[in-house]
């Protein structure tokens, strides 16, 4: 039973300059709500009832944005709006959320070690808090990486194929195929040149980790970008212990560059009820406007 989770939303956020220079890039909303409530939903939707937020200074109304406010409840009860107080209400009661700095922006895997307290001797989740891993239908990705823990133990780390040219942008595993949708994994690297990726999986934002990934990660020295990555402990921690990559269903929106931003609007927009045929009009009148996408163009 994995009962915690880490959501990392300490990063400068750079690509999604000036829109995030003083909103944090993580509490930008997609459709009606902040990319990291999706994040914290999805989290206590596969059973999560601890979170730990990795924020840094300057990114504090993360905090406000899961912290009770009861001024704010009392008006809306006194004006009769009940809905919009259970929505409020509603993740407070599911999750115990709390806060800690990561002092300097020395990458994600230094972001992941200030948790280290907090996992103790647990499997823990680690859900990147700029990344919505949107799905069809039951089990979401992290509930499938769950069950692939439950069923075979070992770390889980979840991932999807990308086309060569666009491997450079990830990190990328290697290892042997066990079942149709998983890998066990030999080794990893971050941001390979595409001719010299071991595979087309990438880690795609969703982690299930053993306490052995701490003690990799606190050995691990900075690596591309200067930054300490996850990407170099999980290497060191698949040469240790078992570590599968889960190839799962669903799309992923990493919304820390504009057009993937956009894409992610759009997207959810058309699974709104409400929204859905106002928006295909749309398209379809910008498609007729601006004429239909290269095939060669898209990013697959
Ligand atoms: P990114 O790889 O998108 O890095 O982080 P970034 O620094 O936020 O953004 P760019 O590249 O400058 O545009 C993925 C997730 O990891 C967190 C980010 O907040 C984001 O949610 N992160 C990254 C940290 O918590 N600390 C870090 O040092 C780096």
């Amino acid at each position: 039973m994995i009962r915690k989770a880490i959501i990392p939303a300490a990063g400068y956020g750079t690509r999604f300059l000036p829109a995030s220079k003083a909103i944090p890039k993580e509490l930008i909303p997609v459709v009606d709500k902040p990319t990291i409530q999706y994040v914290v939903e999805e989290a206590v939707a596969a059973g999560i009832n601890e979170i730990l937020i990795i924020i840094s200074r300057g990114k504090e109304a993360i905090c406000s944005h899961f912290n009770p406010d009861p001024v704010l409840e009392d008006l809306l009860r006194q004006k009769g709006r009940e809905s919009s107080l259970e929505t409020l209400k509603s993740l407070q009661e599911k999750a115990q959320i709390h806060f800690i700095y990561q002092e300097e922006m020395k990458g994600l895997g230094d972001a992941v070690l200030c948790a280290r307290d907090f996992a103790g001797q647990e499997t823990v989740a680690i859900l990147l808090g700029d990344t919505i891993l949107h799905h069809a239908s039951p089990p979401s990705p992290l509930e499938g990486m769950m069950e692939v823990h439950r069923n075979r133990g070992g770390s889980v780390i979840a991932v999807r194929r990308v086309p060569r040219q666009r491997v450079s942008q990830y990190g990328v595993i290697s290892g042997q195929p066990i079942d149709p949708r998983l890998t066990r994994i030999q080794g990893m690297v971050e941001k390979p040149k595409p001719e010299e990726a071991p595979s087309l999986l990438a880690v795609s934002a969703r982690y299930l980790v053993t306490p052995q990934l701490f003690e990799c990660l606190a050995d691990t020295l900075p690596g591309v970008g200067g930054e300490i990555q996850i990407t170099d402990a999980l290497d060191q921690l698949c040469r240790r212990e078992v570590v599968y990559g889960y190839e799962f269903d669903g799309i992923r929106l990493d919304i820390g560059n504009q057009l993937e931003y956009i894409k992610s609007n759009l997207m959810l927009g058309l699974h709104e009820p409400a929204m859905r045929e106002a928006l295909l009009q749309f398209m379809a009148e910008q498609v007729s406007i601006h004429g239909s996408a290269n095939p060669a163009a898209s990013e697959g």
